[in-house]
């Protein structure tokens, strides 16, 4: 025995001098965990070079298990008679775990590549859906049951994007798409959605006058929701939910490396479930670690993923047994929240001429009526080219289209990103807005390096039109009239 093998075996050559094989070679199969025996006979009997099944386990003096990969062959004296047998074993324990981590990571892909796709089609249903009950409820009078109603259903089809989307943005990385936003009600909003049906309920206790901060709205409330769900999970017996949120300011004696000096908003959730123990807490944000009989262990590594993603950061303390509690901090914004933003019940009275292109006649239909609602003249295509054509017709007649709202794929004809390419080069000053199923297309991040002037994301309710279109509308006042809201 050399060096390495006393140390995989744990056995010194002293004290394994003299003693059965097996008792130091103690190895067996990786897939049954069935002793191997006999190791020297076999490799005897070949009188070649054996070699094992690829995942043998040797088992230490001391019970540790190691995945070797060995070989073994008959050794020869100078007289051609066999004078013994030779094992050669190293650990490719790290190498199997590697292995296994690609295998993860492919999955992870795959997942990606058919999430993108249900995401996809599923928004372009739900965008059906909610611009239906959102018209319906512009129908209803405010403060009626109805009305509750179909504002409680919108809210849950918006919920149903973000299913999606936390697939999506765990398997692709999502770049966020963020605007100046309030946390205070997408706190509230993802809590109590994530406690539906559950013994536990939820204590708020916001600061008065909290900051605004730059974020991804689905993505925030996703990592609200992840912690709201592991908190309730942790209170199998029921029980409260306590979620603070505060304006902090870290000042650099703080800073340990890490974080940066400036203004945050920390939100801090705490339950008093059954806690955890000191060593899980470094693992609990490596992805698929998971104490759960059904849990997926992604949960707090989406957390750690987005809050990164908004340059915040999370920090965690427990007590195994008493309770535990995230913190959240996510930068303040310098922004002021825009009056659109705020201002769910106006109806912008703007007449125009807009031009829709969706491959999907049930988007077409709602988006257009939509729009048609809102007072604007609806022309419709359903891919690049027939957008491009309709624009140029437009053009060139006295009736020419002021926005163009554009999907961003279209399988098998002319996308968003293309058409805007190119109806920009028939007219730099065409305002379009990109709307997509697929909210993680970095175009959408990025939408004007691409030519678009606002972007919006399947599903969407009226509200969310109104402040893009907007927006689209100010982004160059000079040469587009302001949309006037009547109660302004
Ligand atoms: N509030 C909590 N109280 C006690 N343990 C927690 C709490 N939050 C997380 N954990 C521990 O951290 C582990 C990882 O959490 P994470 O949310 O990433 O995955 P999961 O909840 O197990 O599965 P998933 O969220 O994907 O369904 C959990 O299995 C649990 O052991
Ligand atoms: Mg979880």
């Amino acid at each position: 025995m050399n060096k390495v093998a006393e140390e995989l075996s744990g056995w010194s050559l002293e004290d394994a001098a003299g003693r059965e094989i097996d008792e130091i070679f103690n190895i067996i199969s990786g897939k049954t965990g069935r002793r191997c025996r006999g190791i020297f006979e076999k490799i005897l009997k070949a009188g070649c070079i054996v070699e094992l099944t690829s995942r043998t386990v040797l088992i230490s003096k001391e019970g540790s298990k190691r995945t070797i990969a060995d070989s073994g062959t008959t050794v020869y004296g100078k007289d051609g008679a066999i004078i013994g047998v030779v094992i050669v074993f190293r650990d490719i324990t790290e190498k199997i775990l590697m292995e296994e981590e690609l295998v993860k990571a492919r999955k992870l892909e795959s997942l990606g590549i058919l999430a993108g796709g249900i995401a996809h089609d599923f928004n372009n249903i739900l965008m059906a859906v909610l611009g239906n009950i959102s018209l319906a409820r512009r129908e209803v009078r405010v403060g009626t049951g109805l009305y509750a109603k179909l504002f409680e259903a919108e809210k849950a089809i918006i919920r149903a994007k973000e299913l999606t989307q936390q697939l999506l943005t765990f398997s692709k990385g999502g770049t966020p798409i963020k605007s100046t936003a309030s946390v205070k009600e997408i706190i509230t909003d993802s809590a109590d959605f994530a406690l539906r049906g559950s013994n536990v309920s939820c204590n708020y206790d916001m600061a008065e006058g909290l900051w605004p901060i730059e974020a991804d709205e689905g993505q925030i409330s996703q990592v609200i929701s992840n912690l709201v769900i592991n908190a309730d999970q942790a209170m199998p017996e029921g029980g409260v939910i306590r979620i603070a949120a505060t304006n902090i300011s870290i000042e650099p004696s703080c800073i340990d490396g890490a974080i940066a000096e400036g203004k945050y908003i920390k939100i801090s959730i705490s339950d008093s479930g059954v806690g955890m123990p000191q060593e899980h807490l470094q693992r609990i944000f490596d992805p698929y670690f998971t104490t759960k009989k059904s849990g997926s262990g992604l949960g707090l590594a989406i957390v750690y993923s987005i809050v990164k993603k908004h340059d915040g950061f999370v920090t965690v303390e427990s007590e195994h047994g008493k309770g535990t509690t995230f913190h959240i901090y996510l930068p303040a914004s310098q922004r002021e929240i825009k009056a659109a933003d705020k201002a769910a019940e106006i109806i912008a009275q703007d007449t125009g001429k807009v031009l829709v292109m969706d491959d999907e006649e049930a988007v077409r239909s709602v988006v257009g009526r939509i729009l048609e609602y809102l007072g604007w003249e609806v022309g419709y295509a359903e891919d690049g080219s027939q957008a491009i054509k309709a624009y140029e017709a437009a053009l060139n007649s006295d009736s020419a289209f002021d926005v163009v709202i554009m999907d961003l794929t279209i399988p098998g004809g002319m996308g968003g990103k293309e058409a805007a390419e190119q109806l920009k080069a028939l007219d730099p000053k065409a305002k379009i807005i990109v709307s997509s199923g697929y909210s993680n297309d970095p175009v959408l991040a990025e939408y004007e390096q691409c030519g678009f002037s606002g972007v919006i994301n399947k599903p969407y309710r009226i509200e969310e039109m109104i402040d893009v279109l907007y927006r689209v509308a100010h982004s160059d006042s000079s040469e587009t009239e302001a949309i006037r809201f009547p109660n302004e």
